[in-house]
């Protein structure tokens, strides 16, 4: 095999999220590995609202336009994310007040970016994280003013504006059979009431020391069983330990600069490496056990210099999540995924 594109290609999307520096091409190894590599592509941060709607009457459209071309320039499938979101919203939201005025702007919002990628657009996260762990309605700006209608409304609205696009419901931790439960609860009031959805994300947003695959094969199955497909839309691994995996640690500490936390600042050990290619190895292996039910699997970054989890939830960690190493070469991880078939 080839390329991860190649090597799955009868069986789902691989996809990876890519900031302004990959669709400006300011990086020529990292460009070449993308295109090699990948056939799906998400905007890590580029659609979501504060940066492409940061002021009530302006929108700011230019890296989205961007990301597009390059993403039809280079026959990719091509992700929006994410439509009505509670996090990264522009400051302005939160100085509205009345419910006709947040009905104003997610209307006007979903009606402007998705009308404007109308049929470039291969699917859409309409809603992102609307849930609690508990598998309630998490309260947001939208619950709170519109009540849990919003889901519903932003589904039609996004349906409308372009019809093309496949709808999904995004979230972490949907795997987990309370939060799933909520997931499940939402998908069938959107069809029950005949509203388009097309799939569900389950973000991926995993740890090599909690990887539960009897967990997230049961997602599947009774995800699937719902009538709509299943994408793993935001995949990474760490190594690290979080502050959650601490019983009893107050997720707000300050563990900056703490060794236990932040324990390979030298580079990754060998047998932590070994760990890591067979968690992505088990991982893919139960990927194409139900290939039929999967849609894509995109990795949240390219490389592992670029991820987000050098800095969530603690800043300045050196972490090892994906399948490329910082200087782009592909880590033991790419080879037991690609080496399955
Ligand atoms: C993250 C990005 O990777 C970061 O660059 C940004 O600072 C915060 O958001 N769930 C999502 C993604 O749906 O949009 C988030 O992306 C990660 C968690």
């Amino acid at each position: 095999q080839t390329s991860l594109k190649s090597a799955y290609q009868k069986d789902f999307l691989i996809g990876t999220a890519l900031g302004t520096s990959h669709i400006e091409e300011r990086n020529e190894t990292a460009n070449l590995l993308i295109k090699r590599e990948f056939n799906a592509i998400t905007p890590e941060n580029i659609m979501k609202s504060e940066v492409i709607h940061p002021e009530i009457n302006r929108y700011n459209f230019d890296p989205a336009d961007k990301f597009v071309e390059y993403g039809q320039k280079n026959n990719m499938y091509i992700v929006g994310h994410t439509l009505v979101w509670h996090s990264q919203l522009p400051r302005f939201v939160s100085k509205i007040n009345s419910p006709d005025s947040v009905r104003l702007f997610m209307t006007e919002h979903i009606k402007t970016v998705a009308g404007r990628y109308a049929g470039k657009i291969n699917s859409w996260d309409v809603v992102n994280e609307a849930l609690n762990e508990d598998g309630t309605l998490r309260k947001s700006v939208f619950l709170n003013k519109l009540g849990e209608g919003y889901i519903k409304e932003a589904f039609e609205l996004a349906a409308k504006a372009d019809p093309k696009a496949a709808l999904y419901y995004n979230d972490y931790n949907i795997e987990q059979p309370a939060k799933r439960k909520g997931a499940i609860d939402i998908i069938k009031k959107l069809q029950a009431s005949g509203t388009k959805i097309d799939g569900v994300g389950i973000q991926g947003h995993w740890s090599i020391n909690t990887l539960n695959l009897k967990v997230i094969e049961d997602a599947i199955v009774e995800f699937s069983q719902l009538g709509i497909k299943v994408a793993f839309t935001e995949l990474d691994l760490t190594v690290l330990p979080n502050p959650w995996d601490l019983r009893g640690a107050d997720v707000n500490q300050n563990f900056e600069g703490s060794p236990k936390m932040n324990p390979y600042t030298a580079g990754l050990p060998d047998s932590v490496q070994v760990t890591l290619a067979q968690k992505y190895e088990d991982l893919f292996k139960l990927f194409l056990k139900h290939k039929d039910k999967i849609s894509r699997v995109t990795f949240w970054g390219v490389n592992d210099g670029h991820s987000w989890l050098n800095g969530f939830p603690i800043r300045g960690r050196t972490n090892y999540p994906l399948l490329f190493d910082r200087e782009f070469k592909p880590k033991l991880a790419y080879k037991s995924v690609l080496e399955l078939k």
